[in-house]
């Protein structure tokens, strides 16, 4: 198929790129370029032999964009693309609903357009909000208790997706509800390059291995968890870029949510000492409050995705740590340092 990537260039965007082209797909990425970089695309295309079409066009203006795709022919549509800080999300609410939601609208209607009928969207397990019964099931009630716009903008773009499917029937769309994304490439030639301070465990741990940062705050440890420390579900960024080609490969009428995870947990401290052994690097913290609008656990159920994709994910934390360490060791300070 002939994949119009938006988001493309990003974290998840670059891998994903990586995955389809490996599966036998043609790649068209557009992106801004707001928050990633061309060495990605440029760093995929070293690793498949493949030349990816790069678009560079803001999603979230309508006219633009009918302009910057027309000429390009695609069959379907992975929507990666979005501003996805937490904490920012809180001080730039009008931003954040205006760059996630705008773009999901004019690519629905530039799909209409031109009957493209086939969408993968990047949804997160935020849309769960507070989790009520773990693991987490694709039944779970959405919206519970969200804590920030970028949480609210997921799930608002579930809903449109749905609405829009409802009275275009021809559209058939999946909906792939990441657990927390970690890890790199093995080659460690592309990873996730945060700008700023890290906001998420992983990058913070490899720049603190680096020698960047000097320690790392572990946000609370009194809840009701093992050992105190908020649980995640982390799965290899190789992993769920699979996750969407088989997703995409599928994809049938109608809309369906997917879990992304691997349906084991993992605590901070468990995820350091991970870190610590597979990298052989000694991981200095302390315990600090908790962080604002964090959940105690967070745990796919990933059946579904398993029965009905043929999808499942294969590789470890331990994995997922040597190869955040093999992209941070090889490039210090991210892509074009
Ligand atoms: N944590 C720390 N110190 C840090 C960073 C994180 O202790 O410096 C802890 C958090 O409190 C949490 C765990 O590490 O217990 C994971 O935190 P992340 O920030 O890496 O990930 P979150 O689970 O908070 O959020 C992630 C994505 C969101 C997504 C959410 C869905 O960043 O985009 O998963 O569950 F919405």
């Amino acid at each position: 198929m002939r994949v119009l990537l938006a988001g493309g260039a990003g974290y998840i965007g670059a891998h994903t790129a990586l995955a389809l082209i490996e599966h036998g797909h043609e790649v068209l990425v557009v992106d801004d370029f707001s928050n990633s970089c061309i060495d990605s695309i440029q760093r995929v295309e070293a690793l498949s032999g493949a030349t990816v079409t790069v678009i560079e066009n803001d999603l979230s203006n309508l006219e633009a964009s009918r302009v910057a795709l027309a000429g390009h022919d695609f069959d379907a549509v992975i929507h990666l693309a979005g501003l996805k800080a937490v904490g920012e999300s809180t001080e730039q609410p009008i931003r954040y609903y205006r760059t996630n939601i705008d773009s999901t609208l004019n690519l629905l209607e530039i799909m209409r357009e031109r009957a493209v009928t086939k969408l993968v969207f990047s949804s997160s397990a935020t849309v769960y909000g507070t989790p009520e019964l773990l693991p987490l099931r694709e039944d779970h009630p959405v919206g519970n208790n969200i804590t920030n716009p970028y949480g609210w903008s997921k799930a608002m773009n579930e809903q449109i997706i749905r609405d829009v499917q409802a009275a275009w029937p021809e559209l058939g769309a999946v909906l792939l509800r990441y657990f927390n994304p970690v890890g790199a490439h093995p080659s460690g030639q592309i990873g996730e390059d945060p700008s700023g301070v890290p906001s998420n465990l992983m990058p913070y741990v490899a720049q603190v291995a680096i020698g960047r940062r000097e320690r790392l705050s572990v946000f609370g440890n009194d809840y009701p968890t093992d050992d105190g420390t908020g649980v995640r579900d982390y799965i290899h960024v190789m992993d769920l870029a699979e996750g969407h080609v088989a997703a995409l490969e599928h994809l049938r009428d109608g809309v369906t949510a997917y879990n992304l995870g691997t349906g084991r947990g993992s605590s901070v401290l468990d995820l350091v000492s991970a870190f610590e052994q597979a990298v052989g690097i000694a991981i200095p913290y302390e315990i600090v409050a908790a962080r604002a609008g964090d959940v105690a656990e967070a745990v796919a159920d990933p059946s579904l995705a398993h029965a009905e994709l043929g999808w499942t994910a294969t590789r470890s934390l331990a994995d997922a740590c040597r190869d955040s360490w093999a992209w941070q060791s090889s490039n210090p300070n991210g892509y074009g340092a």
